[in-house]
């Protein structure tokens, strides 16, 4: 029979060790990785029904800049929201000229969470705008340990259309995912910028 004496110490070694685990996860692949991770800013309208109002800068995730917009300005919420498509599962049409990559060296993301960060994205107005790379990869959607990076390829500063990175991680969804989990790399190499849709990379875990 065991004894509470022994008992003990070996349950704390194994919560011990359980507890180590979920960290772990993202972190160790990262040494593989050698992007950069940078900030993103929103030019986002103040109200969400005339796109082409004042507009208001919020930096962070898509998530984060809904709820500072929110924070800021009560109700934003639910105006964006009700500005959304009501199907969150439409397709797109596909993209041509790119090159895609089902097997980075990644934990995977969480389809559903990635689906509500691309649906985000197709309701945002202004540029996605990003400074010199290659590798240069802005931090776009990160919700419940699923991100969504877009990366200037490219030694000068680019912009884009949000809805561009949005098409780029729907293509990733279209070729890489399984039945609950996705990642990969779709990459524009004439245009020379990608999207990541990834377990988040290192300390960006459970966003
Ligand atoms: C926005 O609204 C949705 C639906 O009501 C809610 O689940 C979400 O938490 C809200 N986000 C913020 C930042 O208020
Ligand atoms: C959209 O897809 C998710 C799974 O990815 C599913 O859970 C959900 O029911 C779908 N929604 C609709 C309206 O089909």
């Amino acid at each position: 029979m065991f004894s509470i004496v022994t008992l003990i110490p070996s349950l704390l070694v194994l919560s011990g060790l359980v507890h180590a685990a979920p960290p772990v996860l993202g972190q160790a692949l990262d040494d593989v990785d050698d992007f950069t991770i940078v900030d993103l800013s929103w030019d986002l309208p103040i109200n969400p029904n005339n796109p082409d109002g004042a507009k208001s800068t919020v930096t962070g995730t898509i998530e984060q800049a809904i709820a500072k917009m929110e924070a800021a300005y009560p109700g934003w919420n639910a105006t964006f929201r009700a500005t959304l498509p009501a199907d969150i599962n439409a397709t797109r049409t596909a993209l041509d000229d790119v090159e895609i990559d089902c097997k980075i060296k990644t934990d995977m993301a969480n389809i559903l969470a990635i689906k509500w960060g691309i649906h985000y994205l197709r309701g945002v107005t202004g540029k996605a705008k990003n400074g010199p790379g290659p590798k240069n990869c802005g931090r776009v959607s990160c919700s419940w340990d699923s991100a969504i990076y877009w990366c200037n390829e490219d030694t000068i500063s680019k912009e884009l259309d949000w809805e561009q990175i949005a098409d780029g991680a729907q293509t990733v969804l279209d070729n890489c995912a399984g039945v609950m989990k996705v990642k990969g790399q779709v990459s524009y190499k004439k245009d020379k910028w990608s999207t990541v849709v990834r377990f988040p990379k290192g300390s960006e875990g459970n966003c």
